[in-house]
């Protein structure tokens, strides 16, 4: 594994000729270079001609085309790296993260160590969009999992990305961008790294564990609830999918407050956190069936964007929750035809064990909005369905409030975490009306990703709130359009997606709403409609 600790970030401002850096990358475009003078200034010191190459075609600027060329011995960079970026008009942020990630993992391969990008070589793009984006593809694009062997891992370092400024007025400001691009890409890589354990080493009781760390790291008050918790309060979802296994069920709440300050906008998040899906007893088809190791990626997402916004200490009161579990069939196991009774009081009858995803985010919303968010907002690998509706590279939102998926959807682009909208009309929720109980689990195949939505939105008790289904994108394979649009994407494996979009909803929420819950209700329309906690007495009955 390689956790990015001895990877830095520097920024410095003035003429390319007066740096001083192992290897220099400079973007090549299909109509000229970022910018012709730099490249003009780099070829004088180093003696690479790249108006040469161009003329002879060796250079033509395309994208995923890369050189590596030697400079003149005594100059300032000994390698120079020209990375193929397509045409000037069309390259976007994320066409930055891919190609700094390709060559951070090359100058890797050959031993050297640092980099210099000149921000003047990136055209179109802000300073801070590049310090941020940069330091996010290289350290995304530089993580490896760990193998599991008797041999030890040995994983070369890469321990410098220097940005070269235009002028010494963006420094700090790229200087702050980059260390948020630090901060969002080791949460990610944390989130990967929790995925990617398998279920013999990663149980309920290990995430929870992971909680415990992050927690303590940034004084956080956490509760846990344990089996016997979740039974007193009720909690019938979490404990049913919990029921066959020998692993005890948990519910986390993590709760990051900046200040004693009251007022402060409140955002939940609620994180799928269901550490191996074997469907239950109605079990899932061996084939794939291991890939379901990943099915806590949403808790991750929750967790390590809390990890990020506490160690950026945004103004905002940010709660994360993760139910967590392990489905498995047995003796002990809840069963097709079973009625829970959940944790708001509603009846469910269970009509596929399968659909475990479901009964644990409904106790983790209602819990959730007994604490009087201002937005909710849940993540999970929640269906198949997602992955035939819109593939691997773009994840389903739907939601109660406009202003929420928009925003989430605003600050994904920029992420290039991409959520496409599916209608939440109320005639898919016909689906799902079980003549033995309120509701069934499951719904029949079509419309899978909305039916579970529908699900869920029974349980957010009118609030403004979104719903992610990550399912498609959480995990990366070599063929999938994903990983072939995001070189700095694990080859196979979690992706960690959804860390940075929630964390910069977070951000986004702070500066939207001035620091104050008051705003951010204007901002949504949210009203309440009564008092929250008087209806919720007697709750811990079970059925
Ligand atoms: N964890 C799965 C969803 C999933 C499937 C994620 C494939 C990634 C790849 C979820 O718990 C599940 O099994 N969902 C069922 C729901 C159905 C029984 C209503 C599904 O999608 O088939
Ligand atoms: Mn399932
Ligand atoms: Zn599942």
């Amino acid at each position: 594994m390689w956790n990015g600790t001895d990877f830095e970030f520097t920024v410095d401002a003035g003429d390319v000729s007066k740096a001083i850096c192992p290897a220099v990358m400079i973007p090549a475009f299909t109509d000229g270079d970022g910018s012709p003078e730099v490249s003009r200034k780099i070829a004088s010191i180093t003696g690479v001609d790249l108006a040469a190459l161009r003329k002879s075609a060796e250079l033509t600027g395309t994208m995923k085309e890369f050189t590596i060329l030697h400079a003149r011995p005594g100059a300032p960079f000994s390698h120079v790296l020209v990375m193929g970026c397509g045409r000037r008009a069309s390259f976007r942020l994320d066409d930055l993260r891919s190609v700094v990630a390709k060559a951070v993992r090359t100058l890797r391969k050959i031993g050297v160590e640092r980099m210099l990008l000149v921000a003047a070589t990136v055209p179109e793009l802000s300073c801070v969009d590049v310090a941020e984006a940069a330091v996010e593809g290289a350290l995304l694009g530089l993580h490896k999992f760990k193998r599991y062997s008797k041999k030890a891992d040995a994983v070369r370092p890469f321990r410098e990305l220097k940005l070269l400024a235009s002028s010494s007025r963006d420094t700090s400001p790229a200087r702050a961008a980059g260390e948020r691009g630090k901060t969002f890409a080791l949460a990610t890589i944390q989130a990967r790294e929790l995925a990617f354990l398998p279920a013999n080493l990663l149980g309920p009781e290990e995430l929870v564990s992971a909680a415990e760390k992050v927690a303590k790291q940034h004084k956080l008050s956490l509760t846990v609830l344990g089996p016997a918790e979740l039974k007193a309060r009720g909690m019938g979802g979490i404990l049913a999918v919990g029921s066959g296994s020998r692993r005890s069920c948990f519910l986390a709440d993590l709760l990051y407050r900046p200040s004693k300050r009251a007022g402060l906008p409140r955002l939940t998040l609620v994180g799928k956190g269901v550490t191996f899906d074997s469907g239950g007893i109605s079990i899932k088809p061996s084939e794939n069936m291991h890939h379901m190791k990943y099915d806590m990626s949403g808790a991750a997402a929750v967790l390590e964007a809390m990890d990020a916004v506490a160690t950026l200490g945004l103004p905002v009161e940010l709660r994360a929750i993760i139910p967590t579990a392990e489905n498995m069939p047995d003796g002990g196991a809840y069963r097709p035809s079973d009625v829970i009774r959940m944790y708001n009081g509603s009846y469910v009858e269970v009509t596929n064990t399968d659909a475990e995803g479901r009964m644990l985010l409904a106790d983790g919303l209602a819990y959730a909005c007994e604490h009087d968010p201002d937005l909710v907002v849940d993540v999970a690998t929640l269906t198949g369905a997602v992955l035939v509706a819109l593939g691997t590279s773009v994840a389903g939102v739907m939601g109660t409030n406009a202003w929420l998926v928009q925003t989430l959807r605003t600050v994904g682009e920029h992420y290039a975490e991409r959520f496409w909208e599916l209608p939440l009309y109320d005639e898919y929720l016909v689906h799902m009306r079980s003549s033995v109980a309120d509701l069934t689990n499951s719904g029949p195949r079509h419309a899978g990703t909305i039916t579970a939505g529908k699900f869920l939105e029974t349980f957010v008790d009118g609030r403004p709130w979104a719903h992610l289904d990550i399912a498609g994108t959480a995990w990366s394979d070599e063929d999938s359009s994903m990983y072939l649009h995001k070189p700095y994407l694990p080859k196979r494996g979690p992706t960690g997606f959804g860390v940075r979009t929630l964390a910069g909803l977070a951000a986004r929420v702070a500066s939207a709403s001035n620091g104050s819950s008051q705003k951010l209700r204007e901002l949504t329309g949210y009203k309440p409609q009564r008092a929250v906690s008087a209806k919720r007495t007697g709750r811990s009955r079970s059925v």
